[in-house]
């Protein structure tokens, strides 16, 4: 194995370029040569190519987004498509693939392990619904950024005396939403993984207020309902007047938390020490404080759960 590409693919997440930057420096460590590909298996299919040295991924760890840029694309779902990509590595001489990413890209990267090409996935994504590993890079990042915002919002609800409904991403997942609530002391969270009662939420929004509470910060995620939903049927229910924040995009860009950024540093490495040992289709994951590796398809094969316990925390915390 002479030369290894990488790319980073789907929704981005803040610490992707501490990722770049650490496969490639292991990489050029261990005697390899480092290629990136541009805008994800987008590039690949297309040959955009940029060659990376250990200068070129210089002064980007602190940076959010990815230098690669990144696409999500629809041609790398087909059989035809998979087979021009392979087909595009063998042009360039390249011998094993590095994907960061969620669990759409690591689809892409398990295609061209079962033709036998060598690949390695890195989870990077804000969503942190991936198997494999107890953190996805990114999503310490999110929290944090996340919680900043309703820091925010907190201030103008209780001088209003207002109730508020902020929406945050995830996709299908409550990770995101219940870390953000527990760490902002939201006095409620709604998640996929729990079935919404809206009687119980008017409920508990009517006893908070008889205990003598002025406002309330509701944490909704996004694979519940939009939050302009929930907004109208707690009016058509309860009364009860809302404001909406969705914080959107916000939540994928800044530079990385010193978690995110560490992180990325030790899976980019792990993902090379991988293809050294040559353990090809895993992805490398940070399992109880270890760096660890599993087959790649065990990011979408198995679900991620939520703990139990965060879930009664928000519950117990928010009386
Ligand atoms: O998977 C990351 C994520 O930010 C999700 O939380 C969100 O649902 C989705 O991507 C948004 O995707 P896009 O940037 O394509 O709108």
């Amino acid at each position: 194995m002479k030369r290894i590409g990488v790319l980073t693919s789907g929704g981005d997440a803040p610490g992707m370029n501490a990722a770049i930057r650490s496969v490639t420096r292991t990489a050029i460590y261990n005697g390899f040569e480092m290629i990136g590909f541009r805008r994800g298996y987008e590039g690949l299919l297309e040959g955009d190519v940029v060659p990376l040295s250990v200068s070129s991924v210089g002064g980007i760890i602190h940076r959010g987004g990815t230098i690669l840029r990144t696409a999500r694309c629809e041609r790398f779902t087909k059989p035809e498509g998979v087979r021009e990509g392979l087909q595009r590595l063998r042009e360039y001489d390249i011998d094993a693939l590095i994907v960061i990413g969620g669990d759409g890209s690591f689809r892409g990267a398990y295609e061209l392990h079962k033709l036998g090409y060598p690949v390695v996935g890195i989870p990077g994504t804000i969503d942190n619904d991936m198997a494999g590993t107890d953190c996805t890079i990114g999503f310490d990042t999110a929290c944090n950024t996340a919680l900043q915002c309703i820091e925010k919002l907190r201030d103008t609800a209780s001088s209003h005396e207002r109730l508020f409904l902020v929406e945050v991403m995830g996709r299908h997942a409550g990770f995101l939403a219940i870390e953000a609530a527990v760490a902002a002391g939201a006095e409620f969270v709604l998640i996929p993984e729990r079935k919404f009662d809206l009687d119980l939420l008017c409920k508990k929004l009517r006893y908070a207020r008889e205990r003598g509470k002025n406002h309330s910060l509701i944490i909704v995620a996004e694979g519940v309902m939009p939050a302009s939903e929930l907004s109208a049927q707690l009016k058509d229910t309860g009364g009860y007047d809302a404001r909406i924040t969705v914080l959107g995009h916000i939540q994928r860009g800044g530079s990385p938390s010193s978690f995110d950024a560490v992180l990325a540093s030790r899976l980019g490495g792990g993902a090379i020490d991988a293809l050294v040992r040559g353990e090809f289709g895993v992805m490398v994951g940070r399992t109880t404080g270890r760096i660890t590796t599993s087959p790649i398809q065990i990011a979408w094969e198995q679900t991620k759960s939520l703990d139990e316990d965060m879930l009664s925390l928000v519950d117990i915390l928010g009386i």
